[in-house]
């Protein structure tokens, strides 16, 4: 038998020794941190890919504010590329390939293209995409007759004020403002459709000032594949739809199978980022990093609805598993994130201090608005559910989706589940808790006298604690109400 001789430790059993600090306020830190190698964050948190934390709506309300989501795989290919193209579409400042409609569709049909896609208006266009009109859904509210042809209530042609392709954002800010209108269709220089400008985009541009963007002004987001043949294929169809990185998701990821996925994929698209994952050992990063990952996913059994550890024996205490990969991370020059067991802003930044570039968020995120799921009512309170992407539930969906019909209850205990179906308390937007999370974390930073997470690491100094130690750290000896 082989033990190593050093304790493993996790977030709770340590806690950061305060510094000289010359930081003047919590605003004079900086938190951007690399996600991966091309991809650069302004506040160093990931929504999980979990199917009941990220799809699109939370995807964009994580890169709005400076993070980046991972759109979960446990949907079919084709669900899983058209939620990655609504976070690629959700804003920009020319929507490329605005929703159109024939000349020939009726009311109702614009309608239920309305609804589908969260739009306010489609741009009519003829069998050249020619434009011929933008039919909004003010002009369909109270029309009575859903068969008439949206030709006959559309703006047309001749009314609608257009731009050329080359218009500058603050161009196109005035023409939005001289008219009072709100959709202005780009046309190339034969009339076709370019593109859209909405006064919506330009808002949203504003009003998010850290959001994380590509070069074209959309929102970044990441896909998560598995490892099997046929994820090529999801790949292949998320990159199609726009996604910036691909995230190999699997929970031994210091497996040949995620090797070679990693390797398999960077062969394919040398111009996406590849994130491995998840390891706990140096070794695993190091391997990870020949494949040719541009970051690496830390964390083996720390979720809070992981029980791998209690099943398998297996898993490393989370702070000690991303100091051990971070030191491997850094020499390597590939960012670490660190996934599971987070739970409050104190972990955020223990976690960074410990070497990570940034953290990924499962349960921590799950009660927002913005994650998948209905709310649901015990007691008086609200909650929503999160469960682990092994637990007993998501295996049957998960089986039932591959199979395209349901499965037969009988064979329900033959699934091995190594995670938990639970409830979190619904927490209202995301913007809200980011903005809690990440006050915590500047404040963190000022206590370690950093200005920013580079400093974090090489100032960190961390004391371990007894579990008076960590009574003492919570409210205590008062009634909390
Ligand atoms: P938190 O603590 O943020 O953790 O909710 C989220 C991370 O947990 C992992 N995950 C699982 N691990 N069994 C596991 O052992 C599971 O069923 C499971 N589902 C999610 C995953 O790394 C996620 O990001």
């Amino acid at each position: 038998m082989r033990i190593r001789p050093e304790t493993a430790l996790t977030f709770d059993d340590v806690l950061l020794i305060p510094r000289r600090s010359s930081i003047r306020s919590r605003h004079a830190v900086n938190t951007r941190s690399p996600f991966s190698r091309c991809i650069t964050l302004a506040i160093p948190l990931i929504s999980a890919n979990m199917d009941t934390v990220t799809e699109s709506a939370m995807a964009c309300a994580i890169a709005r504010v400076g993070g980046i989501g991972v759109i979960h795989r446990f949907m079919t290919i084709e669900r899983q590329a058209t939620e990655v193209a609504r976070v690629k579409r959700a804003e920009g400042f020319v929507v490329e390939d605005p929703y159109s409609l024939p000349p020939n569709a009726t009311i109702e049909e614009a309608r239920e293209q309305l609804a589908e896609h969260h739009i306010g208006g489609l741009i009519v266009v003829g069998a050249n995409n020619e434009v011929l009109g933008l039919v909004s859904a003010r002009d369909l509210m109270f029309e009575r007759d859903p068969e008439r042809r949206v030709t006959e209530v559309m703006t047309p042609r001749e009314k609608l004020v257009t731009v050329g392709e080359h218009i500058s954002l603050e161009q196109a800010r005035d023409v939005l403002h001289k008219h009072r209108i709100e959709k202005l269709p780009v046309l190339d220089q034969s009339g076709q459709l370019h593109g859209l400008i909405t006064a919506q985009d330009i808002v949203k541009q504003e009003q998010w000032p850290d959001a994380t963007k590509d070069s074209r002004g959309r929102l970044r987001v990441a896909a998560a594949v598995g490892v099997r043949p046929s994820d090529m294929d999801r790949a292949t169809a998320c990159v199609h739809a726009g996604a910036d990185a691909l995230v190999v998701d699997i929970a031994h990821g210091h497996s040949d199978n995620a090797l070679n996925m990693v390797r398999a994929l960077k062969e394919l698209f040398p111009n996406v980022d590849v994130v491995g994952g998840n390891v706990a050992t140096a070794d695993g990063v190091r391997d990870m990093v020949e494949a040719g990952a541009d970051a690496v996913k830390v964390g083996v059994g720390a979720g809070s609805i992981c029980i791998t550890r209690i099943v398998t024996g297996f898993g490393v205490p989370q702070l000690s598993a991303v100091d051990e990969c971070a030191q491997t991370g850094q020499a390597l020059g590939v960012p670490i994130i660190a996934d599971g067991g987070i739970r409050n802003s104190g972990d955020i930044t223990k976690a960074l201090a410990a070497g990570a570039s940034s953290v990924m968020l499962g349960s921590l995120l799950a009660g927002t608005d913005e994650s998948p799921g209905a709310t649901v009512i015990r007691s008086g309170q609200r909650y929503k559910i999160v469960r682990g992407m092994a637990s007993l539930t998501a295996n049957i969906d998960r089986q039932e989706i591959e199979l395209g019909r349901e499965v037969d209850p009988d064979d329900w205990e033959r699934v091995v589940a190594e995670g938990v179906e639970a409830m979190v308390p619904a927490r209202g937007p995301v913007k809200e808790i980011v903005y809690q999370l990440v006050g915590g974390l500047r404040s963190g930073l000022s206590y370690a006298g950093a200005s920013n997470i580079p400093e974090l690491w090489s100032k960190a100094e961390f004391v371990r604690i007894t579990s008076a130690g960590k009574a003492e750290s919570g409210a205590h000896d008062v009634q909390t109400r």
